[in-house]
């Protein structure tokens, strides 16, 4: 199986695009590079001008809030080591059955339909104790899909694909990559070293209540914390706001439009680096 890297034309086609398109395009000959699942604050639309802005001379990429992982989808590799992470457990199970029993996923996920009914139960049944890990992914794969703007709360309504065959490119994917569930400060003191390259998405400065996983004002202080000690390098984006130029004041800060996923408008965000 051969990835090769998305050329312009297809970023492109994902921009006019939101329906998960990742396996014609594999067929094209092209590795995606969409995300399988959509996830609030995704970055498909913003994942070029990130890269763009990568040095090239780093040998661990770590991506910090890993969310549905568009950064690292969008190029076949970033570096020798990569590691993903997020503190959302049932995401990060997500990635790691794709990875290691991506048969057995697809199955299970081959059984389920769109109908808010369903949409209803697998929501209620998904929190039981009792799921094996399969069924639990299998479970979160369809409710991200179907709810509405991958909110994880609500029936979308819409004419979405259920189709997992795209997993064959995720597990080939992700075969390299170490998988992590843990809180930013503990996973960035752990890959530290002069050739890391962490890439930071946190959640937005007034958007943290969409994540189920809170994330305090306080932990954009702690994430500045500990940045600001790394031997390795960082890029971090941002809403753009006052609170958020304020704490990165002496670092780089780019300023960057991207269209926004759910409306005609952009949005203003922050590219931060301290190289
Ligand atoms: C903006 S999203 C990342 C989106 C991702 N870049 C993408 O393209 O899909 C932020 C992510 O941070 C995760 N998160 C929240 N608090 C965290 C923490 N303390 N440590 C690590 N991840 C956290 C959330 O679960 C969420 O998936």
């Amino acid at each position: 199986m051969k990835l090769v890297s998305a050329v312009p034309e297809v970023s492109e086609i994902w921009a006019s695009n939101t329906e998960i398109n990742l396996y014609n395009l594999y067929n094209k000959g092209a590795i995606f590079i969409k995300s399988f699942i959509p996830w609030i604050g995704g970055k498909n639309l913003l994942a070029k001008k990130i890269i763009s802005r990568f040095p090239d001379d780093f040998q661990r990429y770590i991506e910090v809030f890993g969310g549905g992982a568009s950064v690292l989808f969008h190029r076949e590799r970033h570096a020798k080591t990569e590691i993903y992470n997020d503190l959302n457990g049932g995401l990060v199970n997500l990635f790691r059955c794709a990875k290691f029993h991506r048969a057995e996923l697809q199955r299970e996920i081959s059984g389920y339909f769109n109908s808010r009914q369903f949409f209803g139960e697998l929501k209620a049944k998904m929190e039981l104790p009792g799921l094996t890990d399969i069924q639990r992914a299998g479970m979160f794969f369809v409710v991200a899909r179907l709810s509405f703007g991958a909110n994880m709360r609500t029936f979308g309504g819409q004419p979405r694909n259920l189709s997992a065959d795209c997993l064959e490119i995720v597990e080939k994917r992700l075969e390299n990559v170490v998988i992590e569930n843990l809180d930013f400060y503990e996973l960035i003191k752990k890959y530290d070293c002069n050739e890391a390259l962490f890439y930071c998405d946190p959640p937005y400065n007034n958007s943290e209540r969409y994540y189920d996983n809170r994330f305090e004002p306080e932990d954009h202080e702690r994430l500045k914390a500990i940045l600001s000690q790394i031997q390795g390098r960082f890029i971090l984006s941002y809403n753009d706001n006052e609170k958020i130029r304020e704490l990165y004041r002496d670092f780089k800060i780019i300023q960057v439009r991207r269209q926004n996923n759910l409306s005609e408008g952009f949005y203003k965000e922050l590219i931060i680096q301290n190289f």
